[in-house]
């Protein structure tokens, strides 16, 4: 029976800052930025929006437009996480309307658990194939100012319903994943800012990249002219490009063309919004499908997810009859161009402005008169939302 994606939508935050801006104010060539790393813009995190308000405001694309009780269960992937106990799920379902008697539980390893989700949801489903799962990745990348990691922030979030109606795609039972302990990417619980070796972090991703390739055409005898276009986790968007590139010879001019050229495809909006960490690959996957006017039903769509520290899985997607209306409903490049352009002195004062501590009870900047999900401050040291009903 195939299970696949049903419905997908993305919710990033209203305020951009342009990479040029970030070069010239950080001294570094803009080229560097945008060409180098492969960043134009990213999405900046105002203080009333954080994890659970961001992957909220991605489902309730759909989720008004679907019966929500046949949702059995939240998934809620997170690297930056609102709680140490809480789950951001227990939230989400509260906010999402969502019925009592559901499984709800928030996934971590880096930007990896959105994937780990999804493949939960794939076997959940296919024992119960009248019920549905809600998988939400969210997240702030987050390294700080005048670190080397700024330029790769951004934020976001990508829900996804995973039933046995995939009217975007199904996933393929074809995946293969590893693991391997390597100390390029961690946070300590006391930091609310990601450390990591840059360099270290792409050399693990390229490795991991080629060995699952090497494993999946193995064990699926499949080649890489079957498949028709990739997606990537794209902490920038160069990285996906040298993961690519190392395999690109494996097939013929021709079809280096078309992959590279889905590339940019899978790379647009990942270059315009920055890092989600777990939502990453499923903006490319996005990306992808919604620029694209050459990929058609029944195409494999290869898709591979990291999460540093590390841990990676390579599988694909056959895209479904109709995919191009499901995801043209997300209208994402609108949502982009309706972003405020801060200047760097407003994205640094709305950088500092995190209401991390929950001693602080001045109440965060969120307007009234939304109908969005929104952080509005700490109460007796708990989270306070509001949302329009
Ligand atoms: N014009 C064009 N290109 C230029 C240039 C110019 N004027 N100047 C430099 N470049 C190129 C360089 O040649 C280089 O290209 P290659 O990589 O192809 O060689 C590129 O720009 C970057 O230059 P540097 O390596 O010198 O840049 P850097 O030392 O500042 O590091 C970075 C760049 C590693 C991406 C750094 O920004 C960083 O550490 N970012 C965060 C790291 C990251 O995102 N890691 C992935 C983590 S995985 C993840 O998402 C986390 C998770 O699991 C939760």
């Amino acid at each position: 029976m195939p299970v696949g994606i049903e419905e997908i939508a993305f919710y990033t935050p209203k305020f951009s800052l342009d990479m040029v801006d970030l070069a010239n104010a950080r001294g570094e060539e803009p080229d560097k930025y945008t060409i180098g790393i492969g960043q134009t813009t990213q999405s900046v995190v105002p203080n009333y929006e954080d994890v659970v308000t961001m992957g909220v405001n991605a489902a309730k694309n759909f989720i008004e437009q679907i019966d929500r009780k046949s949702i059995e269960m939240l998934l809620f992937a997170t690297e930056s996480g609102v709680d140490n106990s809480k789950s951001g799920a227990i939230f989400a379902k509260n906010f999402l309307g969502l019925k009592d008697g559901i499984r709800a539980i928030e996934l971590k390893q880096a930007c990896y658990a959105g994937t780990l989700a999804l493949m939960q949801a794939k076997d959940f489903v296919r024992i119960h194939p009248d019920k549905k799962v809600l998988v939400i990745a969210s997240d702030v990348a987050r390294y700080g100012l005048n670190t080397p990691g700024e330029v790769t922030q951004g934020a976001g979030a990508v829900a996804m319903l995973i039933s046995a109606d995939p009217k975007v795609a199904v996933i393929n039972d074809d995946t293969v994943y590893m693991v391997k302990d390597e100390p390029d990417f961690w946070r300590p619980l006391d930091s609310d800012i990601a450390l990591v070796d840059g360099h270290q972090s792409t050399d693990v991703y390229k490795e991991m990249f080629l060995a699952l390739w090497g494993r999946y055409k193995q064990e699926n005898t499949l080649s890489l002219d079957d498949i028709a276009a990739w997606g990537f986790h794209m902490p920038y968007t160069k990285m996906a490009k040298k993961a690519l590139d190392q395999i690109l010879p494996e097939v013929s001019n021709d079809q280096q063309e078309a992959l590279r050229e889905h590339l940019a495809e899978a790379q647009f909006y990942n270059r315009h919004v920055g890092n989600l960490y777990t939502g990453s690959l499923y903006l490319s996957l996005l990306s992808l499908l919604d620029r694209s006017d050459s990929l058609s039903a029944g195409d494999r769509i290869g898709l591979f997810s990291f999460g540093s520290g590390a841990e990676a899985e390579l599988f694909s997607l056959t895209l479904s009859a109709g995919f191009q209306e499901q995801v043209a409903k997300n209208r994402i490049q609108s949502m982009l161009d309706q972003r405020q352009k801060l200047s760097m002195a407003e994205y640094e004062a709305v950088f500092l402005s995190q209401h991390f501590d929950s001693k602080n009870e001045e109440k965060t900047d969120a307007p009234e008169h939304t109908r969005l999900c929104q952080f509005i401050g700490w109460q007796d040291r708990y989270r306070k939302y509001r949302i329009a009903k």
